[in-house]
């Protein structure tokens, strides 16, 4: 007799539960526990020994000949950068996103461009009507390109077509939130089902040689929708991110078993579409053709691409004797603390009754320390009312003892902040790496800047 027992899963993190709770104790999440069928143990089963029984594989030594896959382009170069350099075939990549940032979009100007070039694609949705898609395709200029288009969410479906044809070069699955797997009970969109329709997805494109880019729904904060497994059965795993009120967007690699995580691309949403931004610093700096004070540009690194954003202060003094305000957009609103409390203790400089604002232009966060001197100076300008130079740059990260630290890759962040324009940087005396066509001036401690902008001597 087998026996069939039921188990409670946990639709955010996939942990197993003995009976129904209201709270995950694995993830602490809400009212995300459910009902499942769990696989049948048959006391046959459960009583054979796995170590005798089976076939003898043979064991092959590292260095037999292979030949590396050869990466198909998408036609959008910003995508292939963050694949890696092009998608390989038989492999599997995962898309997440907030909704509405463009994962559709991108997909199916990868998918046109690629069947335009003569590649097989099929595009499968499982979200939207064919007609919703087509209307789409119309609107970037695509509705000629040969694309393999259908509306369907049954994955046994899916991959019985698919098989009876010649195989696709690539299969697009938009989204596996709507994927249906008869193997199993249970709507779309439980753990379950997505762990069981992505395997199936997966399996087809390893046996096959085609390539499967699967989208996938994001949770609230920003993680990919169902089991953590997921990420980890796909070989790459890519987050399209961006501020919906702003046009740029960011495709990160998270994860990529073919090539490096530390690149991304970066598009501009339009109406035709998502644009390449072969220079993404041009998103992120405002027009100024006159110094202002507060505005700082630092030479951020995003992923190993500089990319040139405007830091912004503001410094309001308070008499009301109210706490003042602070206010981050963009960064790290802790970082800010602490260099207020630098600037405070080690530079002498009295903020403690101003209301400070902080803003990187262009809706960017930046997390990188670096950025700290470029905050420093923004915060001192502001103050002082001392205008920033336009052509100058700044990056270092501030100890709390006041000493300016070196950044890394600074010779990258330079090169590209010089051919950009600009002709001055203020950099750690540590540093090194500012080009020819570069001015520096050099600080030990975060005085020493405080005193350059001032001209305190
Ligand atoms: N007619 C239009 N003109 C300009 N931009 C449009 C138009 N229609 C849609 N967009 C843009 O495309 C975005 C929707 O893109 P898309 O459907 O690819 O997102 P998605 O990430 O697939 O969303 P979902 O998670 O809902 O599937 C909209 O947020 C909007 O910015
Ligand atoms: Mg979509």
């Amino acid at each position: 007799m087998s026996k069939a027992a039921t188990r409670y899963v946990c639709q955010s993190c996939g942990a197993v539960h003995s009976k129904w709770a209201g709270q995950c104790v694995d993830c602490q999440e809400w009212n995300t526990i459910q009902q499942e069928a769990s696989a049948t143990v048959t006391p046959f089963a459960a009583k054979q020994s796995l170590a005798a029984g089976g076939r003898v594989i043979e064991l092959a030594k590292l260095d037999s000949d292979i030949e590396l896959p050869k990466r198909l382009t998408t036609g959008i170069a910003e995508l292939d950068r963050a694949l890696g350099g092009g998608l390989v075939p038989a492999s599997a990549v995962l898309i997440g996103g907030d909704p509405g940032i463009g994962k559709s979009t991108l997909l199916l100007q990868a998918a046109g461009r690629m069947a335009n070039a003569g590649l097989g694609i099929a595009y499968i949705t499982g979200e939207e009507s064919a007609d919703q898609v087509r209307l789409r395709a119309k609107r970037l200029g695509l509705d000629k390109s040969p694309v393999a288009l259908a509306s369907a969410t049954s994955v046994r479906d899916i991959l019985t077509t698919l098989a009876a044809g010649a195989p696709p070069a690539l299969v697009v699955i938009d989204s596996i939130q709507t994927m249906h797997s008869d193997t199993l009970e249970g709507a779309p969109g439980t753990v379950s089902q997505v762990r069981a329709s992505a395997q199936e997805i997966i399996r087809f494109a390893k046996t096959s040689g085609c390539a499967v880019i699967i989208v996938g729904h994001v949770t609230k904060d920003g993680q990919i929708a169902g089991p953590r497994v997921l990420e980890h059965m796909v070989d790459t795993v890519l987050y399209f991110e961006g501020e919906r009120s702003h046009q740029y967007r960011i495709l990160r690699a998270v994860k990529n078993r073919f090539g490096g995580t530390d690149e991304i691309g970066v598009f501009a949403m339009g109406q035709e579409g998502l644009e390449e931004v072969a220079n993404p610093s041009s998103l992120f700096l405002t027009e100024r053709d006159r110094p202002v004070s507060g505005s700082v540009v630092f030479p951020a690194l995003e992923g190993t691409r500089p990319v040139m954003v405007e830091i912004q202060a503001l410094v309001v003094r308070v008499t009301t004797g109210a706490t003042p305000r602070r206010a981050v957009v963009g960064w790290d609103s802790g970082r800010l603390a602490m260099i207020l409390a630098v600037l405070e203790a080690r530079c002498g400089l009295s903020l403690s009754t101003a209301e400070v604002y902080l803003n990187v232009a262009g809706g960017l966060k930046v997390s990188d320390p670096a950025a700290d001197l470029a905050v420093a100076a923004a915060l001192v300008s502001a103050l002082t009312e001392i205008p920033f130079p336009t052509d100058t740059v700044a990056m270092g990260e501030i100890a709390l003892s006041g000493e300016v630290r070196a950044a890394s890759h600074s010779g990258l962040r330079l090169k590209e902040a010089a051919k950009l324009g600009f002709r001055e940087a203020l950099v750690p005396a540590s540093g090194n790496g500012v080009p020819k066509a570069m001015r520096s001036a050099s600080f030990r401690s975060l005085g020493q800047l405080v005193d350059h902008l001032t001209g305190r001597a």
